[in-house]
């Protein structure tokens, strides 16, 4: 087993979907700067939309599932060959080495699924069932994707023509679960926060001017007005203090795997903890609708506990379309990670695009007393265009990502900065 920790290794990240050029850059900034020394020198590329990591020492994978916060899951190819008929199967899998890859019990709560698109040596269901009997486990029957994802483990068989390959999931449970969130109830169509945290990575980038120093020391804000479970201000704090996910989530399904390094691992999360930034970031979360509001108040709580960093939190019962200047006195520098709730499902329905004019109204309106910059997710074209007709004096860049299976656009804004904090009066 440990044979693995002495050869270079590969491995797929799956980025958040539509996000695969930035989890390059994220997967990139993780190579390049290891926090130690490693044996071999790895290779990142972007090959059918996932981002495939080569030559790389198993220890440094470890570090992509602890410090990655754009990527949906790291999947480590254990086994890779060729399968030319169905009498090859059993061989292939137990020369795996899946089979003695869990610690005693772990086992059990492990999802087995194969993807076959070849099917001249086996349906999916078949080749499965070989599988599951060679390896003793993940008997568990065709569960959807939401019943796998919660799933502790994953191992995927991948069969095409010329190469099978066996998929192991290092995280098990997705990367976008940090481990901050406290389990109380939550907003409609929340942003996963490997999605929050790409939105902010871009718009920063976009908007530019210092911004993530400008946040973590205070010098602006973070107003997120329609805050939910507080997922895009959370992930704004996290980035600009470097809180890597490994040090708000204790536990990945690779710290399971028999021959785990756990030294290695822990070395990680001791830098991990160094490399954290200081500054004491401020954040004022909205919501107009009171049981999202008391829900968000435990969330603030988890948060704060989990990173164990004093950031200043305040929270306003608001109907931010109607009322946007009660943002106004809580930092003359606004940054604002906007989510709205007709953003997704909502959008269906009518109304999606007189309710993005009245945001585009109330960003102008916020504008007149306060620098502001942030993001708008915007659920189609409409509703983007009709944003963009009330902010025509702001500078506003987009992109495109995929939301719930949707084409969603992500507006990145600036006010024009004439404004000065002379007739700004401090709350
Ligand atoms: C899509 S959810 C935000 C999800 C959030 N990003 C999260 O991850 O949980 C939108 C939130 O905005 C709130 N909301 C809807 N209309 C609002 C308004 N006019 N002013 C303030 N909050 C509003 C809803 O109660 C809901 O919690």
């Amino acid at each position: 087993m440990s044979s693995y920790l002495a050869k270079p290794q590969r491995f797929l990240v799956r980025p958040a979907p539509g996000w695969v050029d930035l989890t390059l850059q994220d997967v990139s900034a993780v190579l390049d700067a290891p926090t130690q020394k490693y044996k071999f020198k790895p290779a990142a590329v972007i090959e059918d939309g996932i981002v495939v990591v080569s030559d790389c020492d198993y220890r440094q994978a470890l570090e992509l599932v602890a410090r990655l916060t754009t990527a949906h899951d790291v999947e480590w190819v254990i086994h890779s060959g060729r399968v030319s008929s169905r009498g090859d199967w059993k061989g292939f899998f137990e020369a795996s080495g899946v089979g003695e890859l869990f610690k005693g019990g772990v086992a059990a709560d492990t999802k087995v699924s194969a993807m076959v698109s070849h099917p001249v040596v086996g349906t999916a269901k078949d080749i499965r069932e070989i599988a599951v009997a060679t390896w003793g486990f993940g008997a568990g029957e065709n569960e959807n994707e939401e019943a796998a994802e919660s799933k502790s483990h994953r191992v995927r068989i991948d069969s095409g023509k010329n190469r099978t390959r066996i998929l192991v999931s290092l995280a098990g449970e997705p990367l976008y679960k940090r481990g901050y969130k406290a389990r109380v109830g939550g907003a409609t169509a929340p942003l996963p926060e490997h999605h929050a945290s790409a939105c902010f990575l871009w718009s920063a980038k976009q908007i530019g001017g210092d911004l993530k120093n400008k946040i973590a020391c205070g010098e602006v804000t973070v107003a997120a007005p329609f805050a939910g479970t507080g997922t895009t201000g959370f992930e704004a704090v996290c980035r600009v203090l470097n809180i890597t996910p490994a040090l708000t989530r204790d536990h990945y399904a690779c710290e399971d795997f028999s021959f785990h390094p756990e030294a290695t691992m822990s070395s990680i999360r001791k830098r991990l903890l160094a490399a954290r930034g200081a500054g004491k970031p401020k954040i004022v979360f909205g919501d107009n609708t009171p049981e999202i509001f008391d829900a968000l108040s435990s969330q603030v709580t988890s948060f704060k506990e989990s990173i164990g960093v004093d950031i200043d939190v305040r929270m306003t019962l608001n109907d931010f379309l109607a009322s946007p200047d009660t943002l106004a006195a809580t930092g003359f520098e606004l940054f604002l990670p906007l989510n709205p709730p007709y953003g997704l499902r909502l959008a269906k329905q009518t109304g999606s695009v007189s309710i993005y004019e009245r945001l585009g109204l109330a960003l102008a309106r916020l504008s007149k007393s306060n620098n502001i910059s942030g993001y708008v997710i915007c659920p189609d074209e409409d509703s983007w265009r009709a944003l963009l007709t009330k902010l025509k004096s702001f500078t506003c860049h987009t992109c495109h990502f995929s939301h719930g299976g949707r084409d969603t656009r992500l507006v990145a804004f600036t006010s024009p900065s004439s404004r000065t904090p002379a007739t700004y009066v401090k709350m």
